[in-house]
């Protein structure tokens, strides 16, 4: 009758991106106060785009084969990626600010290049000239990088449908802005809409999208997850600002393994790939000091040495402090407690203080064992001899408990001249000698003193 259809109006949590019809003053999803925010329901968030009818498929006629892929032409991408951008998919790359994301990418794009190829980088935080002021110091000129400084994602995505790139990438997502929709940028809202339509555009073209995220300081991605959950993988780019080293790390991958890592460094011309991070983890390790273990981590499906240090020194205060870098807080306690109760080792009266040499973080419990012996090493002020690496998990009862991947962490110990290892006796008892590296199995924590510390 002439009257105008009426606005629905929803309200959105700011941080989950919960929907509700009325306001709340607290969101019933993830427990924020004040986080609800009226926003104008979009067609795609109103209703469940229902218009034609999906006919499902038979699974065995479903189709099969590998994934089309991409290469960036720099290995330690590719890897995390599970072997190159799988074309139409969707990648997040989040981290803090100056980490070096827009670098990555600008090394990313400049891989795909190659002759026939072209790429669109799209930006929202720099000028043109920024950007090409970096890019010439990186090398990253060649023909067919396009760039755009632009941030309303209507315009960005005609753009690309015009010029048809083979990978587009945006930086960064907080600054995108969705006519359709009124909040600021750097809203959720914004946020969520606008990657909307750049998935839609993926999926449609079949051109992959590459989407910088700057993470906030709790370590989400611009406050809401709602957008880890919509594209179709999340990679982190993170290391400590004062040491060279970056880690790109997956948190989440449709077409590949999570946990996978690369390596890279940070240099005067960009980021240079680290083929064999375990050498660089030990270019600067002291030998035959006391606190000092070596020990191999493994990070998706590639082993790590690293070496961890412990300092153990008396107490001036009531209570001792423990203090870790680069390693679970928690577990740290626990390995001091375990020490104290089953090994007869004051740790009580003792400061402990704990780092990851390198800027490297680690959260495996294949940690634990050259924990504890660094720790003993640190308080006894006697050396883990600099041959020998370590690895395991330690329980409650001070057992050591076997660990997974052990033939890639021991064939990597051997690899960089180790000669000796002490590991899980569960993990003894199913290796053979044929790996050339003595293997010194341990049960229980109290037998360390006589193997290590003689
Ligand atoms: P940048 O990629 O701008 O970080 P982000 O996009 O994550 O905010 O890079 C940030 C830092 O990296 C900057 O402080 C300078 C340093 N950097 C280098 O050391 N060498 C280089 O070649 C480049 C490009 C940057
Ligand atoms: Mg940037």
């Amino acid at each position: 009758m002439g009257k105008e259809k009426k606005e629905q109006r929803v309200y959105l949590c700011q941080q989950c991106g919960y929907q509700s019809r009325k306001w709340l003053g607290r969101c019933l999803e993830c427990g924020a106060w004040g986080s609800l925010e009226e926003v104008v329901a979009l067609p795609s968030l109103a209703k469940g785009a229902a218009a034609d009818l999906p006919r499902p498929v038979l699974l065995k006629d479903a189709p099969d084969g590998d994934e089309e892929r991409l290469s960036s032409s720099l290995e330690e991408l590719d890897r995390v990626l599970g072997g190159g951008i799988v074309t139409g998919s969707v990648v997040l790359i989040g981290g803090e600010p100056g980490i070096g994301k827009s670098t990555l990418l600008l090394h990313f794009l400049q891989g795909v290049v190659t002759g026939e190829r072209q790429v669109l980088y799209v930006s929202g935080e720099e000028s043109a000239r920024q950007i090409k002021m970096r890019a010439r110091r990186l090398n990253a000129l060649a023909d067919g990088f396009y760039l755009a400084t632009e941030t309303r994602v209507e315009q960005i995505i005609a753009m690309a449908e015009e010029m048809r790139p083979a990978l587009l990438a945006v930086d960064s997502v907080q600054t995108l802005t969705c006519s359709e929709i009124a909040s600021s940028p750097g809203s959720v809202t914004q946020i969520r809409e606008s990657t909307n339509k750049l998935i839609e555009f993926a999926k449609k073209e079949n051109i992959p999208v590459v989407l910088v995220g700057h993470v906030t300081k709790d370590g989400n991605i611009a406050g809401p997850k709602v957008l880890e959950h919509m594209v179709d993988a999340v990679l982190y780019f993170e290391g400590d600002r004062s040491h060279a080293f970056r880690i790109l790390r997956t948190v989440k991958n449709r077409f590949g393994a999570t946990n996978e890592i690369g390596v890279f460094e940070m240099k005067e011309e960009g980021l240079a790939e680290v083929a064999n991070p375990s050498e660089i983890f030990l270019a600067e390790r002291p030998l035959d000091e006391p606190g000092s273990v070596v020990l191999p981590s493994v990070e998706g499906s590639r082993p790590i040495l690293v070496e961890v240090q412990a300092l153990v020194s008396p107490t001036n205060l009531g209570t001792a402090r423990r203090t870790s870098i680069g390693a679970d807080h928690q577990r740290l306690s626990l390995l001091c407690a375990i020490l104290e109760k089953k090994a007869g080792i004051d740790m009580y009266g003792h400061d402990v203080f704990l780092n990851i040499a390198g800027g490297m973080r680690i959260e495996e419990t294949a940690l634990d064992l050259g924990v504890v012996c660094a720790l003993m090493s640190s308080l006894l002020n006697k050396p883990v001899p600099s041959d020998m690496a370590v690895c395991g998990e330690v329980g409650l009862a001070g057992e050591v408990r076997a660990v997974g991947h052990i033939d890639v962490r021991v064939k990597e110990v051997a690899r960089l001249g180790f000669s000796r290892i002490l590991l899980p006796m569960g993990n003894r008892e199913r290796l053979g000698e044929e790996l050339g590296i003595g293997l010194l199995g341990v049960g229980n924590i109290s037998e360390i003193m006589d193997i290590v510390f003689t």
